[in-house]
């Protein structure tokens, strides 16, 4: 499991030790048991995925690679296709048989520098030896919070105009991981797209976070100019069809500190 210290990753690795694997977690950063990301029953060992140290130890043996790896600053993203080239050829030369990448739903249409890491580490996993499936996301509840409820200290929430997205909860992504790296079958196309159960107006997002934050404050609508503005109206996070996550956003909220 790369990543597995992280926000998503974190529940991934609970997820797997829940279906009774055996999970080894390579970071950079191994946790001590009294913090957030350390998860009782996981193998924690050090590697880097850009420098490549320690990574033949830690893909000795296994049989399927998770990755849920992310840099979002301008250096960090570039690690994103260096580290999945890495990644890809130590697990081709330690015989694993899956590698299964979490990535972002229509991310090669997106107009963010950030996509473009993205859609640059998929092709890293495309082209590589190893048996490769990508499960694009929608976004998580936690950025959809992250936005609505960003400046909810001074009693504002922000909403985006014309935009909704189809958050999806965390644990509903690392089941869909899961399933991935378990089935028999590969995927047609060696992908599937996964979100969440509703499709949200950010409107209700941020109505959402006011009443988590006790009901009062005003809700703030922002434009969100050029080709951003218009791949988010567009609707090009959503996933038509039936939706894969089962937790609501407000139920999600519900959960968080207040
Ligand atoms: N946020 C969303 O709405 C959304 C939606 C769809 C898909 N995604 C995708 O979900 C993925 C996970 O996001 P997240 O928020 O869970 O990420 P995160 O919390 O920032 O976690 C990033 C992980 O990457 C590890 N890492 C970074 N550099 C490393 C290196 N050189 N070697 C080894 N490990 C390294 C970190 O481990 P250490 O620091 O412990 O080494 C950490 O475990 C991303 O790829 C993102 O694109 C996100």
């Amino acid at each position: 499991m790369a990543g597995g210290t992280g926000l998503a990753g974190r529940d991934v690795v609970a997820e797997a030790l829940r279906r009774g694997y055996q999970v080894r977690v390579l970071s950079r950063n191994i946790p001590t048991p009294d913090q957030q990301a350390f998860r009782h029953g996981a193998e924690y060992v050090r590697a880097d995925v850009v420098s490549g140290e320690g990574l033949s130890q830690a893909l000795s043996g296994v049989d399927v690679v998770i990755d849920t790896l992310d840099g979002r600053t301008g250096k960090a993203r570039k690690f994103l296709s260096t580290g999945a080239a890495n990644l890809t050829a130590a697990a081709a030369g330690a015989g694993v048989k899956r590698a299964v990448l979490l990535s972002i739903v229509n991310v090669d249409q997106g107009p963010l520098a950030y996509y473009r890491a993205k859609a640059a580490q998929e092709r890293a996993y495309s082209d590589s030896a190893t048996n490769t499936v990508i499960v694009r996301a929608a976004q998580f509840h936690n950025l959809v919070a992250g936005i609505a409820c960003a400046a909810s200290k001074a009693r504002l929430f922000i909403s985006l105009r014309g935009v909704s997205f189809q958050p999806i909860a965390t644990t509903d992504v690392a089941r869909a991981l899961l399933d991935v790296a378990t089935t028999a079958e590969l995927p047609d196309g060696g992908m599937v797209t996964v979100g969440g159960p509703d499709v949200i107006p950010m409107r209700e997002a941020a109505e959402a976070c006011r009443e988590h934050a006790g009901g009062k404050g005003r809700i703030v609508t922002v434009p969100v100019p050029g080709s951003v503005g218009r791949f988010f109206r567009e609707g090009r996070m959503l996933t038509p069809g039936d939706p894969f996550g089962t937790v609501k956003f407000k139920d999600w909220l519900e959960l968080q500190p207040r």
